[in-house]
C-alpha cells in the first residue's frame, strides 16, 4: 500500500466504519484480494483439483441425484450446502450477496478475509514487502491472525479445514444432512492423509530467502504434517460422531476416528502426542502442533508416510 495524506486516511477510516459493524460474521472476498501480491500461489492453485472442479462438478448426474436426495431445488452453485465444500464465496461488502465464484480456494484454507485482509496489506510507511523490515512484517502477519488469518503458522488450522471438508465432518451442517448425502454415494474417503494430498498439486512454499521456490518438506516436517493431519482428522471425526443420527454415517466417522488414533499412538512416547490424545479437541491440536514445531518425529513415523509418487 502506497503512503497516502492523513486526509485521506481519515476518508478511508470513515469507509471502513460504514462497511464492517462491529460483530459481525467475517466474509469471503474470493481470491482476487490475494491475486496482486500471490502470483506464484495462485499459479499452483489454478492447477489443484480446488480450482478446476468449478467447471464440472456441479454437471455431473451424480451432482444431481445428491441434489434430489437432501431435497434442494436448486443447482449446486446456489444451494449451501453444496457451497460450503465446493465453492468459495466471494462478497463485495457485509450487506452484499455472497456469489459462488470459484472452487475451494485461498480463504476456503486460509480463513474467510473480511477482517484481516486490511491489516495483511498494510506494509505501513514502507512501499514494498521487500522494503519491510522484518519486525513490521511479523508484527503485520500476528495482527492479521488475531483477526482470523489461518497462516501457515498455524497448521493445525488448516489441517482442520481440510479434514472438515474431506471428512464430511462440518461444524456448521447438521448431521442428518451429511448422513443423507452420505447415504445416497457421496463419497468420504477414509483414506484422506495428510502428507500425501497436500504435497502434490497443492503444495505452495514460496517462503523466503528464496521466494521463486516452491520447496519440497524435509523429513521431519513430513513427520510433523502426518500427526497434524492426523491430529486434525480426530478431532473432526469426533465432532462428526457427537452430532451424527445413528448408522452407516456414524460408524463410517468411528472408524476414522479409529485409524487416526491409531497412527498418533504411533508417536505417543512424545509428551505432546500424549497430551492431546488424552483430551482431543482444537485447542490440544493447536497445542500440539505447537509444541512438535522443531522436534523430528521421524523415527516415530517415518515409515507410515506416503511414497511420493503417491502425492495427488
Ligand atoms: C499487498 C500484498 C498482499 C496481499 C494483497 C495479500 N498478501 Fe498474503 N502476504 C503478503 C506478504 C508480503 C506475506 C509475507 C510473505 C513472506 O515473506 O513470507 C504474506 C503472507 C501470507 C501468508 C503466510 C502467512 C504466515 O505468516 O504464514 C498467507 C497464508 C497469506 N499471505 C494469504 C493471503 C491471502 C489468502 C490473501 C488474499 C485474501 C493475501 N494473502 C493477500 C502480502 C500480501
Ligand atoms: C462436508 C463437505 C461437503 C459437502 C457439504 C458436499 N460435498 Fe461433495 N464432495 C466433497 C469432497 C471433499 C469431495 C471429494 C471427495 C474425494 O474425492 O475424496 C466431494 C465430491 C463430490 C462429488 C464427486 C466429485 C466430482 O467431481 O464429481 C460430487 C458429485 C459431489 N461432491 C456433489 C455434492 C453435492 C451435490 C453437494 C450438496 C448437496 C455436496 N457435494 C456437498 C465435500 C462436500
Ligand atoms: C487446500 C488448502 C489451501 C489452499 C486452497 C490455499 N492454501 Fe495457502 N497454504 C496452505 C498450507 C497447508 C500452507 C502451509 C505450507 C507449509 O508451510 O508447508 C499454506 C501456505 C501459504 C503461504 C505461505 C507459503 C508461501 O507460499 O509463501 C501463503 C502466502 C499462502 N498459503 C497463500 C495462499 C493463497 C494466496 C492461496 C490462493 C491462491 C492459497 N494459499 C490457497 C493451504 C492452502
Ligand atoms: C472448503 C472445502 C475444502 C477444503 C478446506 C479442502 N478441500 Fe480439498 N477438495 C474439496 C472438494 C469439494 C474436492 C473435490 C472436487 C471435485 O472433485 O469436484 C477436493 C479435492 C481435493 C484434491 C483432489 C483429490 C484427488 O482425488 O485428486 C486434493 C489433492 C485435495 N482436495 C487436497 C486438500 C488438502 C490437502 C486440503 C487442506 C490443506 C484441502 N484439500 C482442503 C474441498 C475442500
Amino acid at each position: 500500500m502506497t503512503r497516502s495524506t492523513p486526509l485521506l486516511g481519515i476518508l478511508f477510516l470513515f469507509l471502513i466504519s460504514l462497511t464492517s459493524s462491529p460483530g459481525a460474521e467475517p466474509f469471503f472476498q474470493g481470491v482476487k484480494p490475494c491475486e496482486s501480491c500471490h502470483t506464484a500461489e495462485l499459479e499452483v492453485w489454478e492447477g489443484t483439483v480446488h480450482a478446476k472442479s468449478y467447471k464440472t462438478v456441479h454437471k455431473s448426474e451424480q451432482a444431481a441425484e445428491l441434489l434430489a436426495a437432501v431435497g434442494s431445488e436448486t443447482s449446486m452453485k446456489r444451494d449451501p450446502l453444496c457451497i460450503s465444500c465446493h465453492f468459495s464465496l466471494r462478497q463485495k461488502t457485509a450487506k452484499s450477496k455472497p456469489k459462488a465464484k470459484a472452487g475451494p480456494s485461498c480463504e476456503s484454507c486460509h480463513g474467510p478475509s473480511s477482517d484481516w485482509i486490511d491489516l495483511h496489506n498494510d506494509y505501513g510507511d514502507f512501499d514494498s514487502a521487500e522494503a519491510e523490515p522484518a519486525e513490521h512484517k511479523n508484527q503485520r502477519l500476528a495482527s492479521a491472525e488475531s483477526a482470523g488469518l489461518i497462516g501457515a503458522f498455524n497448521l493445525f488450522g488448516i489441517a482442520s479445514n481440510c479434514a472438515s471438508c474431506h471428512g464430511l465432518s462440518r461444524p456448521d451442517i447438521e448431521g442428518e444432512s451429511l448422513a443423507a448425502m452420505f447415504a445416497n454415494g457421496h463419497p468420504l474417503n477414509q483414506q484422506f492423509e495428510l502428507v500425501e494430498y497436500s504435497q502434490g498439486s497443492v503444495r505452495h512454499r514460496f517462503y523466503p530467502p528464496n521466494l521463486e521456490s516452491n520447496a519440497e518438506l524435509d523429513a521431519p516436517g513430513l513427520s510433523r504434517l502426518f500427526l497434524i493431519g492426523k491430529a486434525a482428522q480426530l478431532v473432526a471425526a469426533e465432532q462428526a460422531i457427537a452430532i451424527a443420527p445413528e448408522g452407516d454415517y456414524k460408524k463410517t466417522q468411528l472408524a476414522i476416528a479409529k485409524a487416526a488414533r491409531a497412527s498418533l499412538m504411533l508417536a505417543n512416547s512424545n509428551s505432546a502426542v500424549a497430551a492431546f490424545l488424552s483430551n482431543p479437541d482444537h485447542n490440544s491440536g493447536r497445542a500440539l502442533a505447537e509444541s512438535i514445531k522443531n522436534v523430528d518425529l521421524s523415527p516415530l513415523v517415518g515409515g507410515s508416510l506416503p511414497d511420493p509418487t503417491n502425492y495427488r
